[in-house]
């Protein structure tokens, strides 16, 4: 980690091309009025937050960084990825039920030991940053300590993240599972400790439905009833047999995201990993609710869960972000997010444009989490969390840039070739917090 406390009160100016969206695109748009793009601009910081964007270059009294011909983007949003699993990423051979078992619980469980959990979440944020994520919605695991861990360690670095213990008290390993009347209490004092301390927020985390009884399910319905500034985030309809096993579960729901709904689990600030395996009147349900769903390809593919129907979700008024869902995704970029998502619809012969998947990673997701004053565009007003990018890295990509015609060809090339290797630097509430090269830094 690095940065200067002295970064936060001071002016800083970065210059570069700037990219970001005043608007949301619509499906299949490659010339859209919702790009913004400044090449050649100013981008002025002061007191953590963006002051101005301007063309012409600021006077002496502001540290100026030029970045003339690189990208500077709003750093990206990971609307659901677990803290705990980079132990187990890129682990062989097990759909989801199995995966769970063999490789996510022993990983989870290990995080009982405190310094542990604090190594892994220090390891976990600083990876965050050196991908070119700031703001991300987080699961930890059922430890307390482990999500104490994760809050306190992006206190220190100033980030935007959304966390809460997880829930689970049938189904899982012993050294996994919680009771109602523990997590009632956990729940409560995490709370207080954290949420809406400076960056932070809470969510009520329900791992999935298969590992809460009923009573759980309804503890974490009256949190979300008593307090509506908490978040609620899960999983649901990721793969078949796990739909099956909720259907054997709860034979009263409707549906599986009905189990939800029936526990007070549905509303504008629940974030619902993946939601592949879907009816209409589910999508439906989302949109009345005002509920998002996190967009997990590379876990998706990873898995072999399925292919998420982004143009049916988006036709039904669903609001779709995108997410690594790392350790089941096997990267924490969210280029190569993005690249995978085009890859899912090209599939089922829908066109994901470049617009479309960088709107879901930034501004996008910011809306979706009623965060939109404060992260995901450049604007005057925004906390400063902003990323540098070099456009295209090696001859490959640097060919392709070079004889690509328009921006959004640029663009695209970029979020299909590139990854963390592209990313020069990463602010975060103006502070400088990952420089791929040291010496570049100047504060
Ligand atoms: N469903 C329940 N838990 C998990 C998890 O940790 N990862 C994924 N991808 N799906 C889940
Ligand atoms: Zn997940």
């Amino acid at each position: 980690m690095s940065g200067d406390a002295a970064g936060v009160s001071a002016r800083v100016a970065l210059h570069g091309d700037l990219l970001d969206f005043g608007g949301a695109p619509g499906w299949g748009e490659v010339e859209t009025p919702a790009v913004r793009w400044r090449p050649d601009h100013w981008l002025l910081i002061e007191g953590g937050r963006i002051v101005s964007v301007q063309a012409e270059a600021p006077d002496e009294g502001w540290a100026r960084h030029d970045h003339a011909g690189r990208w500077i983007l709003p750093g990206f949003i990971d609307t659901h990825v677990h803290s705990p699993q980079l132990d187990v990423i890129a682990s062989y051979g097990t759909e989801l039920l199995d995966w769970l078992t063999t490789h996510t619980f022993p990983a989870e469980a290990r995080h009982a030991d405190r310094p542990h959990a604090e190594a892994s979440a220090a390891l976990f944020l600083d990876a965050m940053l050196a991908h070119g994520t700031t703001a991300a919605v987080v699961f930890p695991t059922v430890h307390a300590q482990s999500v104490d861990a994760l809050f306190s360690a992006a206190e220190t670095r100033g980030m935007r993240i959304v966390a809460g213990k997880v829930l689970m008290d049938r189904n899982a390993p012993d050294d996994l599972r919680d009771d109602v009347d523990v997590a009632e209490k956990e729940m409560e004092a995490l709370i207080g400790r954290w949420h809406g301390k400076g960056r932070l927020a809470y969510a009520v985390t329900v791992r999935f439905a298969p590992t809460s009884t009923p009573a759980q399910l309804a503890l974490a319905g009256r949190l979300c009833a008593a307090d509506p500034s908490l978040y609620m985030q899960t999983h649901l309809a990721e793969n078949r047999a796990e739909v099956a096993w909720v259907r054997e579960l709860f034979p009263e729901a409707r549906s599986y995201l009905d189990v939800y709904a029936r526990a007070g689990l549905l509303h504008a600030r629940s974030v619902f990993a993946h939601g592949i395996w879907l009816e209409d009147a589910d999508r439906a349900a989302l949109a009345v609710a005002g509920a998002q769903i996190a967009h997990s390809p590379s876990s998706n593919l990873f898995l072999g869960s399925g292919l998420f129907g982004w143009r049916a979700a988006e036709a039904a008024g669903v609001e779709v972000s995108l997410a690594t869902d790392v350790g089941g995704g096997t990267s924490l970029s969210m280029l190569r997010t993005m690249a995978d998502a085009y890859k899912v619809q090209a599939l089922a012969a829908e066109r994901l444009t470049a617009w479309k998947a960088l709107h879901a990673a930034t501004r996008g997701a910011a809306e979706a989490l009623g965060l939109g004053a404060e992260i995901g565009s450049i604007e005057a007003g925004a906390a400063a969390d902003v990323c540098v990018w070099e456009p295209a890295v090696g001859p490959v990509a640097a060919r392709r840039h070079e004889v690509a015609r328009t921006l959004h060809e640029r663009v695209f090339a970029w979020m299909t070739l590139g990854d963390d290797r592209n990313l020069v630097e990463t602010y975060v509430a103006g502070r400088s917090m990952y420089v791929r090269d040291a010496s570049l830094r100047s504060e």
